[in-house]
């Protein structure tokens, strides 16, 4: 499997694989890769004959004082996962070729109203970052199809709708989330907790899952809340927000909304997790 920084290259590779009527497939990652990101190669390979990983730290999507630094960059490990996995390409850009005006030059894309909400009201300008440099990425790499982790939900619903208000012609595909055997999400940021609090964080999964039984039970939304955000704390993590929200725009449930997704954040040590279940209620009678 070849790994390529130039947009050139890349752009020459595709044209190759189109003009041989193959269809391509587009992982995009930051890299530090896990079960979670193989399972989308593997899924993006049943999906195209061509699949493509790109690997890239994309500096816009890290607020002032966030992790940008210390973010793992294991780009030599990486390279022979996605090599084993059956990956066809790596296009691992340099910030210079995302980005050649640097940051604060670079056009962005805004998708409103979603992008605020949630994990865009504690990390303000997250999801421009994301959406700014997943439209570069599908313009860069000109995929069928992109595939994305349910993990961060509320950044698969800003991508869909920037495909769909933009009218890019790239099939949005979410995988389901891949979790540690105590249920914990596969997160690259999982490796900066601690013994004692790689421990606990599975109370994440643990809260929501009792928040959705309640759900399914019929228990008021306020009351679920509540009760994770304790269960949360009782655990010794401090919640950012536990909400529950309809699966298909994330706009607050009425006793109607029948498909409806519990989502959660919480700090733990230098951690930031987040976690989400879908969820169908009974309808209201
Ligand atoms: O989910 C991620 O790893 C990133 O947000 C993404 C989609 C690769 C954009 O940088």
């Amino acid at each position: 499997m070849d790994r390529i920084e130039r947009l050139a290259d890349l752009r020459a590779r595709v044209a190759g694989w189109r003009a041989a009527g193959e269809r391509v497939a587009l992982v995009p990652t930051m890299g530090n890769l896990h079960q979670g990101h193989l399972t989308l190669v593997r899924e993006a390979r049943g999906r195209a004959e061509r699949a493509v990983a790109s690997l890239f730290v994309n500096p816009l999507q890290f607020g002032a004082g966030e992790d940008l630094d210390a973010y793992p960059r294991t780009l030599e490990q990486d390279r022979r996962q996605l090599e084993e996995t059956g990956c066809d390409l790596l296009f691992a850009p340099a910030a210079s070729v995302v980005y050649p005006r640097g940051q604060s030059g670079q056009t962005r894309v805004e998708v409103p109203g979603l992008s605020e909400i949630l994990c865009g009201a504690t990390r303000p300008g997250h999801f421009v970052g994301v959406a700014t440099v997943v439209c570069k990425l599908f313009n860069m790499v000109q995929p069928d199809v992109a595939l994305f982790g349910e993990k961060d939900f509320q950044q698969l619903l800003v991508i869909r709708r920037m495909v769909e208000d933009l009218n890019l012609p790239v099939e949005i595909v979410g995988v389901s989330t891949v979790r540690e055997p105590d249920g914990l999400a596969m997160s690259s940021r999982n490796g900066y907790l601690s013994a004692d609090e790689r421990a606990r964080a599975p109370a994440l999964y643990r809260s929501l899952m009792q928040a959705a039984q309640s759900l399914r039970q019929g228990v008021a939304v306020a009351e679920v809340v509540r009760a994770a955000m304790a269960a949360l704390r009782e655990s010794g993590l401090t919640p950012d927000y536990v909400a529950v929200r309809r699966t298909d725009d994330l706009g607050p449930v009425t006793e109607d909304d029948v498909n409806v997704v519990i989502l959660g954040a919480a700090f733990l040590g230098r951690a930031r997790l987040i976690d989400n279940l879908s969820v169908t209620r009974i309808a209201a009678a």
